[in-house]
């Protein structure tokens, strides 16, 4: 079968996450039939979807908005971003899980007080998991609003989180 040659819109940022999702849409040669997929792979690198990645997505498999928009908020499996104004993001793929990120999870759990998936009640804090973030060299990992901290230990992790509920 004949098939036409896609190109990979410029990725949103150097987010080497961005890396992971494009890997994906081109394994799939950026046919719009790998929505889900991508969109899937999206929320394992990030931990959620937000505007931005879904718009990427659209533009990138040439699907309307609205159809990515769609997807996204139909199935349950997948999570908006979530409405906490500091998000953190653990890593539990599998390098990063042996590193010990279960036990980073906990302590951040235990110190807001809330579990993955859930946001504080004073809509601070953000708690999240990823499958991969892509820098299994660095783990265990997590992303703190965006920044990608590796070889993390749990004092760290929790005394970050702890320093946005102080502010
Ligand atoms: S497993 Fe954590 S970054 Fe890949």
């Amino acid at each position: 079968m004949l098939k036409t040659k896609s190109k990979s819109l410029p990725l949103p940022s150097d987010d080497r996450r961005w890396q992971l999702v494009n890997a994906t849409m081109r394994r799939h040669g950026y046919e719009a039939d790998a929505l889900i997929e991508v969109l899937h792979s999206v929320q394992s690198a990030f931990g959620y979807l937000d505007r931005d990645a879904i718009q990427f997505v659209a533009r990138s498999l040439r699907v309307p908005l609205s159809r990515a928009y769609g997807v996204a908020t139909f199935y349950e499996h997948f999570t908006m971003k979530p409405k906490g104004a500091h998000t953190c993001v653990v890593c539990m793929g599998t390098a990063c899980y042996i590193k010990g990120t279960p036990a980073i999870l906990n302590g951040i759990e235990t110190s807001l007080s809330i579990h993955e998936g859930e946001t504080t009640a004073d809509s601070k804090v953000s708690l999240l998991s990823a499958r991969c973030l892509g820098a299994c060299g660095m783990a265990p990992a997590a992303v703190f609003d965006g920044e990608m901290v590796g070889k993390l230990s749990t004092e760290d992790a929790v005394a970050r989180v702890e320093r946005w509920t102080t502010e």
